[in-house]
């Protein structure tokens, strides 16, 4: 199977599970600082995973900072800097509780694509019980308008965009928020499904889900059930909306998926091939990498290199295991097969390097 295995295409690197929000849909937030700073990988192991993945990808992949809250490494900054000069692109998810001393350097930085978590914009009391912290609402929208504004004022070419999580209680922000990115020219906007706040756990918690006997939590089906009508059709004026030009970076195959899924969330195990064994390539705060969030480490990136991980036993055994899956979370961005993210651009890279060399006649 390795043999004729691509290398992957959605590259993360988890920071830190250190995080200063107490959102109701994750728990990473529950992580102990102390405990876990002495255990991440120093500055300098990240800037040698950078050359490892620089030496087996080749220039111009993208990867992304995540976690976590991944602004809470200082040398987030340093880590993208050393990222450009090896050719590799980035992009960083924030949830904008603690970057209004950084606005200035944001922009200037070699971070090409900030994505803002927001989950509501015209009652900002969703948000903030969302997010767990009164006042998170007023950061993040501070932090999206200053954002743009100052990349505005540089002639900057940031991305600003925004990840929002469909929830029961936000259904109704959906629509209002892509008007609002349209109305303020902000990148783009990008729909991300409910999942079950146990897989949004801090990696030094993480003992592996039972992905093949896996059951949806009964009030977490009942969330679903609560709003299926009204979100089949909230996503089928989203659907109208993208096509009518506003930028929404979900693919109009996942937007249909969405629907399969409100209708009975069983029908999407049937219909959705879970890929991120071929996809995707995730390095946790610890070194471990996982191809699965949700399954063990395949490896540890201090012992071997990423592509020695990629082809070894762990990997193909967790290929076999997706296969047999029973998880939800296939629909996640991050896992969509057909999701071709605008903020993280590296499958279409591939697929232009890939047609460039056959065009060049040097493949
Ligand atoms: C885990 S966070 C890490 C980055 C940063 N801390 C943030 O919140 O933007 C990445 C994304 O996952 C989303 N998320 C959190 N819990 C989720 C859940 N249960 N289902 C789907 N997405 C979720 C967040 O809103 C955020 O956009
Ligand atoms: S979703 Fe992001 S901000 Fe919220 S607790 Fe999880 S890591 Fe922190
Ligand atoms: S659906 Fe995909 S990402 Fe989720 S647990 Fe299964 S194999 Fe992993």
């Amino acid at each position: 199977m390795s043999e004729n295995l691509e290398k992957p295409m959605q590259i993360t690197f988890d920071i830190t599970d250190r995080c200063q929000m107490e959102c109701v849909t994750c728990s990473k937030w529950k992580t102990v600082a102390s405990e876990v700073m002495p255990k991440e990988l120093t500055t300098d192991e990240w800037k040698k995973v950078l050359k490892d993945l620089r030496a087996w990808l080749g220039d111009g992949f993208w990867f992304c900072f995540s976690g976590g809250e991944p602004f809470l490494r200082s040398d987030i900054f340093e880590l993208a800097e050393y990222a450009k000069s090896l050719g590799i692109k980035v992009a960083s998810m924030t949830n904008a509780f603690s970057i209004q001393n950084l606005y200035e350097k944001i922009v200037d930085s070699p971070i090409e694509s900030l994505n803002i978590s927001l989950n509501a914009i015209t009652n900002p009391v969703i948000h903030d019980v969302s997010r767990g912290r009164t006042g998170s609402f007023e950061k993040a929208l501070d932090s999206i308008l200053q954002l743009k504004k100052i990349r505005d004022s540089k002639n900057g070419s940031l991305g600003i965009n925004i990840a929002t999580i469909l929830f029961p209680e936000n259904i109704e922000e959906a629509i209002p928020l892509v008007e609002f990115v349209t109305r303020n020219k902000i990148n783009g906007i990008m729909f991300q499904l409910l999942d079950d706040k146990e897989s949004f756990h801090g990696y030094n918690f993480q003992k592996g889900c039972k992905t093949a006997t896996y059951e949806m939590p009964k009030e977490l089906r009942a969330q679903y059930k609560s709003m299926a009508k009204r979100a089949i059709e909230v996503v089928d004026r989203l659907i109208e909306m993208k096509r009518a030009g506003h930028s929404i970076y979900n693919s109009y195959e996942q937007l249909e998926a969405m629907k399969i899924f409100f209708n009975n969330p069983d029908d999407i195990l049937k219909t959705i091939i879970c890929d991120v064994g071929s996809t995707n390539f995730a390095i946790d705060p610890y070194g471990d990498v996982r191809l699965c969030f949700n399954m063990l480490p395949v490896g540890n990136i201090k012992e071997n290199t990423a592509e020695e991980i990629w082809n070894n036993a762990k990997s193909a055994e967790c290929r076999q295991m997706t296969k047999t899956c029973k998880m939800y979370c296939r629909m996640l961005n991050c896992n969509f097969k057909h999701n071709f993210a605008n903020f993280n651009k590296s499958f279409l890279t591939r697929c232009f390097n890939k047609l460039n060399k056959i065009l060049c006649g040097t493949k």
